[in-house]
């Protein structure tokens, strides 16, 4: 019996193998995918077991990771719903709600999952609901996803809100560093320069807050002394709507989850 089985062997479903390699052997996991070829590819990058078949995958093995497209869920898991007996499945499509899953997959533990592509490299943001309050399943779910990154639980009912915040925010985290590299380069420095800079001041403060446990607010405030530079560029932030712009990207993404959940 293998520990984890994988359907769906795409973008996301790679980030999630990475990531648990390194919590759990690679001969522990099993994947399947409708091309041979990605399968192929997964069993010689990761050294996981590899199927052509979604039914030998969920047979053998004790939690099951959905990672196909959203639209793909019913042709995958109709055809083989008898197999899910007993499993616990983790579903990441987004805006398809548990009650939907458990209708699909009736006699298994259902546990839906967002995360972000920065789970590609171990440090996602990971929203998680479970079907009902079973401690066991939720700790050994919640370790097994930490090798992703940083897991939270949350109510289903606030998933489109992960989806706004974490789901998509990598790419406002993005744009805010183009604009940190932008604003280095129109002061002369090189786009290595800036790109170098921009990246690790963005890290570091990430790092803070996460290792003091501080307010942002506290820590903003900790670097603006009167009278200085960052007092002046916080009152620009102000006057230009920054806090109040991320506000609304987080509300119009949230909005927009639920409207494609319909
Ligand atoms: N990418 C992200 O940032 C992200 C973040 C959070 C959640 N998610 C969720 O993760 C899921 C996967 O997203 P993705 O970006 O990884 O998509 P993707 O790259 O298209 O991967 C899905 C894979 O599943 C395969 N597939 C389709 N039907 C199948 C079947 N019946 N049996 C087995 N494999 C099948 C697809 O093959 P074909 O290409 O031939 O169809 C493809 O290789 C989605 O539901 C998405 O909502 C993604």
């Amino acid at each position: 019996m293998f520990k984890v089985g994988l359907i769906g062997c795409g973008n996301m479903g790679e980030a999630i193998v990475k990531g648990l390699s390194r919590k759990i052997k690679s001969t522990d996991i099993i994947v399947s995918d409708i091309n041979p070829e990605r399968v192929e590819y997964m069993v010689e990058k990761y050294n996981v077991a590899g199927s052509s078949s979604n039914r030998r995958v969920v047979e053998n093995s004790e939690i099951v990771i959905l990672a196909v497209k959203p639209k793909d869920l019913e042709e995958t898991v109709s055809p083989i719903n008898d197999s899910f007996k007993g499993k616990v499945v983790v579903s990441v499509l987004a805006g398809i709600s548990i009650p939907k899953l458990k209708n699909l997959m009736k006699d298994s533990f259902i546990v839906r999952a967002m995360p972000n592509t920065p789970a590609l490299v171990g440090e996602g943001a990971i929203g998680v609901s479970f079907e009902n309050d079973s401690p066991e399943i939720k700790e050994k779910i919640i370790d097994l996803l930490s090798s992703l990154g940083t897991v939270v639980e949350v109510d289903e009912k606030l998933m489109d809100v992960v989806t706004g915040l974490s789901g998509s925010g990598p790419a406002y985290v993005f744009m805010f560093i183009e604009g940190l590299i932008q604003g280095g380069i129109k002061g002369g420095l090189s786009y290595n320069q800036s790109r170098e800079l921009a990246v690790q001041t963005v890290l570091g403060a990430a790092k803070m807050l996460k290792e003091t446990g501080e307010h942002p607010s506290i820590l903003r405030d900790k670097v603006s002394s009167p009278g200085g530079t960052t007092i002046y560029a916080l009152h620009r932030l102000e006057e230009k709507g920054f806090k109040d712009a991320v506000i609304s990207a987080v509300e119009e993404a949230t909005k927009r989850s639920k409207e494609l959940s319909k």
